[in-house]
Formats: structure tokens, C-alpha cells, sequence
């Protein structure tokens, strides 16, 4: 494997003392999984001091470790010591960045970040090397961490930006630095701590604070906060989505149960694609991949053609054909995440599926202050229009469930785990279930029970 950090380039980097010099081919801030050959930062987070893993990550085959103390009976270990490792990890990400020669994109929303990114990789990596994050490191140590980790000459690099809080998102990005820097969705995902949808509209603006100079900002055109998001920056703007104004449009969306059959404009230029990810939100996060893959300077054509191979991943619509002791059933699997706006566009996606019955599974969308109740009761319409009984649980879902006729009620329980037995005993031949809710929620719990009760030929391990 090839050197990613020399000894000589940690050292400039953190400005710290190495104490057995070292290379990294990689880079690494939990011991559990360390690989060899790389780095390790010991952060201090919520789950401890990784001081304590130090020893661990060097007998687990790290190269070396990046510390802010040095671990007894290690005096004389592969060490690189620096004043504090977080900002070790900031020094990192901001000097890989900065040899980077590649075009980079920045991805934010509500919801769609990492769907978006997927689909950015999917594009780009057919056209060249391609670094993006393996999971949904989105925050303080997820930005820095997959900047540290890209090869400084891949043509090109994706990161995933994402906030809890005001203010979060200016200085990822600007460490980012992206050329491209993308809006997938304004929703109401975070409402309890901004306070307004206004507000969630402005901190995601905010990436336009980290582009590079000549940069462009990719807004979603139909969300009724455009025109305060692109007033509020002085970079290019371009946008995507079915209005007329917008930059990269929809055309038109043929949707069945498995898929879409897409027109899109993208740079001027017409494309047709059959996409394998189900949902109109789905072609709504295919047409701002693309569009920021031809900002890139990616071909579209060619991106379009790559979408085709495209599937949506384990937890965010991902779909399973189970045989279960009553029959066969359709889970689409969306227990990975959970907002309005998400939870709206997966029942509109079951309602398309043909099935003699659709069974919606929800659980409680987390983090919404004041706006809690409401937001959940407001899903009565779209139960009415697409599900045929509805489960529930948690105590926010319990508002839904007594808005909704009662003729729609399966059931409610406090929470996932005994809502399961609940769902398993009311399932019949045919049904497709729809399983989604926050990921405090737990409803992969549901999803477990569900597959555990199904015929071992007909698990779809790859999922898994
Ligand atoms: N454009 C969209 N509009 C509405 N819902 C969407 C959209 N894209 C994805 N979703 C829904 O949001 C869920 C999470 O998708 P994804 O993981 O891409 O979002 P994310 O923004 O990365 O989330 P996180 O903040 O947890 O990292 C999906 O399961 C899907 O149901
Ligand atoms: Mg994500």
C-alpha cells in the first residue's frame, strides 16, 4: 500500500515531535478497526480517552499514533505527539486538503447527504480516482477525518457535511474548501435546536462560506427557501429540480415500485436514465448528483450511465423479497434515518408498490423541539393516502396514531422492540411493510425480527 502521511508530512502538518519516526498509509481514529499500516489519532470523545487504545492500535498493526500524552510503557513507541490530537486531526485535514489537486465536493441538507455522496462516487469513480467517506461522517471529526484520508492525487473527492447546531456547517466547509457545494434537501430535520425551517435554510447556506474562490453553489430549486438561500451568498448559484429556473431540471419522472424512469437536463445537455433506487426523492438526489458531477467537470452522459448500476444502501430503501411462515412480504428497509419530509417521500414510495395491502411501521422522528407533535400528526394525510394500517411506536408516534381512522390502527407500543411481536402477528401473504423512524428509535430492531422469522435461502446477506 502507498505512503499516504510520510514521517516528514505528519510532522509538518501537526507541527508536533515524533518520537519513533513513522509513515502512514492510512488513517484511523478507532483501535477496534485500525488497519495496518495507519495512523491512529487517540481523540478524546464521548466514548473515552483513546489514549487507553493506543497500546491496542499499535499491536492491532497501526504504524503509529498521534497523542497529546504519552501512554505508559510506550516512551518509545511509534508515537507523533502534538499539543492537543483533535486539532492534530484538524491540522491533518487541512494540509491534505491543501496538497489535494483534485475537484472536491461538499454535500449538506436535511436529508439526502449521504445518498447524494453515494451517488457522486458512483458517477466520478467510473470516471477517475475517487475518495469519499465510507459512512456518514458528516461532523467535527468525520469532516477532518475523510480530508486526512484522501489520496492527494485523486481527481476526485466527496465529503458529507452535517450539523446538530448553528453555526456547524461554516467551518467544516471551510475546511473543505469545496468547489462544489451542494444543498440536497431543506427539511425539517433539526427543527428542535434551530428553531425554524428559515433558520435550517440558513445553516445550510452556510457552506457557500467554505467555497473555493469561482465555486459554485447547487441549491434545490423547488424548496421555498431558494431565494433566501442564494440572496444570502455572493458565489455562483446554480440549481436543480423541476421549476422552470432551475439550472438542471427534471424533465419527467416515470415511478413504479422499483424505480424511475428519469428526462433530466444537466448543463444544457438532455438525459434519459432508468434509475434503481425507488422514490422521487430518489431522482431528486440523482439529478443533484449529477448536476454537481458536471460542476466538477465530470460528464454527465457518462454519470447517467454509471446511475444505472446505482442501489440504494441497507437502512435508507434498500428492498427485500422475504418468505415468512404466512407468506411472502415486500420490506422496504428505511429504519436508518427518519425526518417529515423522509418519512413522507417512503410512504408515497410504498403507496406504489403493488401489494394487496401496505403496512407503514414508523417509529419517532427525533429532535424536533416544540414542533414535535405537530410534525408527526401532520403524516395523518399522507397515511390516509398510501398505507392500509398503520404501527407505530414511541411516544411522539402515538400522536399519529390517534389522528389517523381508527380502520388504519394496527397497533402502537412505547417502543420498537415491543412493537415487533405485535407487526410479526399481524403480518399476512403479500403485505408490503414499510419500516422507518429516527435512529433513536431502533426500528432496525423490527427489521431484525422481521428477517430472523424469514427462510434462511431468501436473506439477502449482501444487505448486511
Ligand atoms: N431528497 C430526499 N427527500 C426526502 N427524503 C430523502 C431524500 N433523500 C433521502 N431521503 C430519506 O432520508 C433517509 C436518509 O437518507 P441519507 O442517509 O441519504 O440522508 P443523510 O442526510 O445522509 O442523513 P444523516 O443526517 O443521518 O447523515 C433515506 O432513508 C430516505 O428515506
Ligand atoms: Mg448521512
Amino acid at each position: 500500500m502507498s505512503v499516504l502521511w510520510t514521517a516528514a508530512d505528519l510532522i509538518t502538518a501537526t507541527s508536533g515531535e515524533m518520537i519513533r519516526p513513522f509513515n502512514a498509509n492510512g488513517v484511523s481514529i478507532d483501535s477496534r478497526n485500525v488497519a495496518q499500516g495507519q495512523l491512529f489519532i487517540a481523540l478524546v470523545g464521548e466514548n473515552g480517552d483513546g489514549h487507553r487504545f493506543v497500546a491496542k492500535a499499535l499491536d492491532n498493526g497501526a504504524a503509529g499514533a498521534l497523542v497529546h500524552a504519552i501512554p505508559d510503557g510506550l516512551e518509545n513507541a511509534p508515537l507523533l505527539k502534538v499539543a492537543d490530537t483533535f486539532d492534530g486531526l484538524n491540522a491533518l485535514g487541512r494540509v491534505s486538503r491543501a496538497r489535494f489537486t483534485g475537484r472536491l465536493a461538499a454535500v449538506t441538507g436535511s436529508v439526502g447527504k449521504t445518498t447524494v455522496k453515494e451517488m457522486l462516487r458512483c458517477i466520478l469513480s467510473a470516471q477517475g480516482s475517487t475518495h469519499a467517506a465510507e459512512a456518514s461522517y458528516n461532523n467535527h471529526w468525520g469532516v477532518p477525518l475523510t480530508l486526512a484520508r484522501m489520496p492527494q492525487d485523486a481527481r476526485f473527492a466527496v465529503n458529507e457535511i452535517g450539523m446538530n447546531h448553528a453555526g456547524e456547517i461554516a467551518p467544516l466547509a471551510r475546511l473543505a474548501r469545496p468547489h462544489v457545494a451542494v444543498v440536497s434537501t431543506i427539511g425539517t430535520a433539526h427543527i428542535g435546536h434551530l428553531g425554524s425551517a428559515e433558520a435550517i435554510a440558513d445553516e445550510k447556506a452556510s457552506i457557500a462560506a467554505g467555497l473555493e474562490p469561482g465555486g459554485v453553489l447547487l441549491l434545490p430549486a423547488d424548496s421555498p427557501h431558494f431565494d433566501r438561500m442564494r440572496s444570502a451568498t455572493a458565489a455562483r448559484v446554480e440549481s436543480f429540480g423541476s421549476a422552470t429556473h432551475a439550472t438542471h431540471r427534471l424533465l419527467h419522472a416515470a415511478p413504479d415500485a422499483d424505480g424511475t424512469d428519469l428526462v433530466l437536463c444537466v448543463g444544457g445537455q438532455e438525459l434519459t436514465l432508468r434509475l434503481h433506487a425507488p422514490g422521487l426523492h430518489m431522482a431528486s438526489n440523482a439529478l443533484a448528483a449529477l448536476a454537481a458531477a458536471h460542476l466538477m467537470g465530470a460528464d454527465a452522459a457518462a454519470g447517467a450511465r454509471a446511475l444505472a448500476s446505482f442501489s440504494p444502501g441497507a437502512g435508507r430503501g434498500a428492498r427485500h423479497d422475504l418468505k415468512l411462515p404466512v407468506g411472502r412480504i415486500t420490506l422496504l428497509d428505511e429504519s436508518y434515518n427518519a425526518s417529515t419530509s423522509a418519512v413522507r417521500a417512503a410512504l408515497a414510495l410504498l403507496g406504489m408498490v403493488p401489494a394487496p395491502r401496505r403496512v407503514a411501521v414508523l417509529g419517532d422522528m427525533l429532535e424536533m423541539g416544540d414542533q414535535g407533535i405537530a410534525e408527526h400528526v401532520s403524516l395523518a394525510a399522507d397515511i390516509a393516502a398510501h398505507a392500509d394500517l398503520l404501527f407505530t411506536c414511541g411516544p411522539l408516534m402515538r400522536h399519529l396514531h390517534d389522528a389517523i381512522p381508527p380502520a388504519l390502527r394496527g397497533a402502537h407500543a412505547p417502543d420498537s422492540a415491543s412493537l415487533a411481536p405485535l407487526l410479526l402477528s399481524a403480518l399476512r401473504d403479500g403485505d408490503a411493510v414499510l419500516v422507518k423512524g429516527s435512529l433513536g428509535s431502533r426500528m432496525k430492531t423490527i427489521v431484525g425480527a422481521i428477517e430472523a422469522t424469514a427462510s434462511p435461502s431468501e436473506f439477502p446477506k449482501d444487505m448486511h
